[in-house]
């Protein structure tokens, strides 16, 4: 498929059928996505939890909404790897670093004919908490993953996107 064809057919799921396990060779191929993607200055401060056992997702559906999610990749990242940037005080790539996996892992999935949930809406201090992370490893955000199921469909804010027009400037 076309990448912007693929592209435009990814959706958030909010319905998953935990009853379909994810096979392993495509959990492996997703996680392969992630670890080629680029971070900066290729420092690769990624860690990521496969979630799949039954305590650890009921841990994380408390934390946030998994919507009955067989997989979630808690994506974080190490505060001792991370790029800092010596041309602007505090900050680092950890997030963005982050961000880049996910992506990658978002559409490998979507090629395998996999869905996904990118996630934020948790609080990092309790996530950390409940998975007892070292100190430098910082939750960025989770990824779930799994089949949806045949009542699954896109939300109306699936399809609405501002205009080119509305977020590209020339300079
Ligand atoms: C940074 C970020 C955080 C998000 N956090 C959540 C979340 O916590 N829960 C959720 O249901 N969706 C979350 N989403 C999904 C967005 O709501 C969704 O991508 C957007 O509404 C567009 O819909 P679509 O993905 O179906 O095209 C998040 C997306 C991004 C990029």
């Amino acid at each position: 498929m076309e990448f912007l064809e693929l592209a435009k057919k990814r959706y958030s799921e909010r319905s998953f059928d935990k009853s379909r396990p994810i096979e392993e060779e495509k959990l492996s191929k997703i996680l392969e996505a992630g670890r080629v993607a680029p971070t900066a200055c290729n420092f690769q401060p990624q860690k990521i939890y496969v979630i799949k056992s039954e305590d650890a997702l009921w841990k994380a559906a408390k934390l946030t909404h998994t919507y009955n999610a067989p997989i979630v990749l808690l994506i974080c990242y190490d505060t001792n790897v991370v790029w800092k940037n010596a041309r602007e005080e505090g900050y680092n790539s950890g997030e963005q670093d982050a961000s880049s996996v996910l992506t990658s892992m978002m559409y490998e999935a979507e090629d395998l004919g996999i869905h996904s949930l990118w996630i934020r809406g948790f609080n990092s201090k309790l996530v950390a908490e409940a998975f007892e992370l070292p100190e430098n490893i910082k939750p960025a955000m989770m990824l779930a993953i799994g089949y949806p199921t045949a009542e699954s469909q896109p939300s109306p804010r699936h399809t609405d996107r501002k205009s080119l027009e509305d977020t590209i400037e020339e300079m």
